[in-house]
């Protein structure tokens, strides 16, 4: 625990100068597959994620945030997603979302309420990600109410044959001609192509399935060129 605050301090440091890469699911083997691969900064949940692994009922899902937060250790940001869509409600569920862990984050849904709990939220210290966000304008406001992480939606864009990536290019120069803080998270990443596009566009972090994490990694020419390699190894030493 002594370490936990140089850990966090660390953390938040290298955060405004590398994109960062999160996990967006709740499947605890996926999250510790990427936290062993030594690259990974936080995970991202929400509510369909959560269903999808089968967690359902209070107690189960605050201990499943808790597990998550346990493996990805200290410093290492986890957005956990409030059910509520009214402020007293949302404010609620947020404070006791973030008394669990020192990584969460209160994931908070771009509506009327949200906005006004994510402005409360911010008045208080508690980190928050705002979520279902497909526009510009829900950007700023966004922004504006101090939130932490702003999460658009770039492959439910595509889905709709708009241009995801162009929503993120937009939202950067909105935040660096304002100077606002809040770190654009690109969100429903399908592909390790998004990762590559949303690193030029701007974004803050990324936070995407385990596949496109690791589809990073292929190439041909790496598999020929180390099979060619380990075969005239063997050539010379037998
Ligand atoms: O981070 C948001 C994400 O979970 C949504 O992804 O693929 O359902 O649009 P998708």
């Amino acid at each position: 625990m002594g370490c936990y605050k140089i850990d966090v301090f660390l953390n938040q440091f290298l955060n405004l100068i590398f994109m960062q890469f999160f996990i967006d699911t709740a499947n605890l083997d996926h999250i510790r597959e990427a936290a062993e691969l030594g690259i990974l900064d936080g995970v991202t949940t929400n509510p369909s994620l959560m269903a999808k692994e089968g967690i359902s009922g209070q107690d189960a899902i605050m201990k499943h945030y808790r597990d998550i937060c346990d493996i990805v250790g200290p410093g290492k940001d986890v957005s956990a997603e409030v059910i509520s869509t009214d402020f007293k409600g949302m404010v609620e569920e947020g404070k006791r979302l973030a008394e669990l862990h020192e990584n969460i984050v209160v994931k908070v849904p771009m509506i009327k309420d949200g906005v006004k709990a994510i402005a409360h939220f911010t008045d208080i210290d508690i980190r928050t990600n705002c979520t279902l966000v497909f526009s510009a304008g829900q950007a700023i406001l966004a922004a504006k109410a101090g939130a932490t992480y702003l999460s658009p939606f770039i492959g439910r864009v595509d889905d709709i044959t708009w241009d995801g990536i162009s929503l993120i290019k937009e939202i950067s120069e909105i935040y660096i001609m304002q100077g606002y803080q809040t770190a654009i998270l690109a969100a429903s990443i399908r592909t390790p192509l998004h990762i590559v596009q949303s690193a030029k566009a701007g974004a803050d972090v990324v936070t995407c399935p385990l596949s496109a994490i690791t589809g990073l990694l292929k190439h041909p020419l790496t598999d020929i060129g180390l099979a060619n390699f380990l075969a005239d190894h063997k050539k010379a030493n037998g």
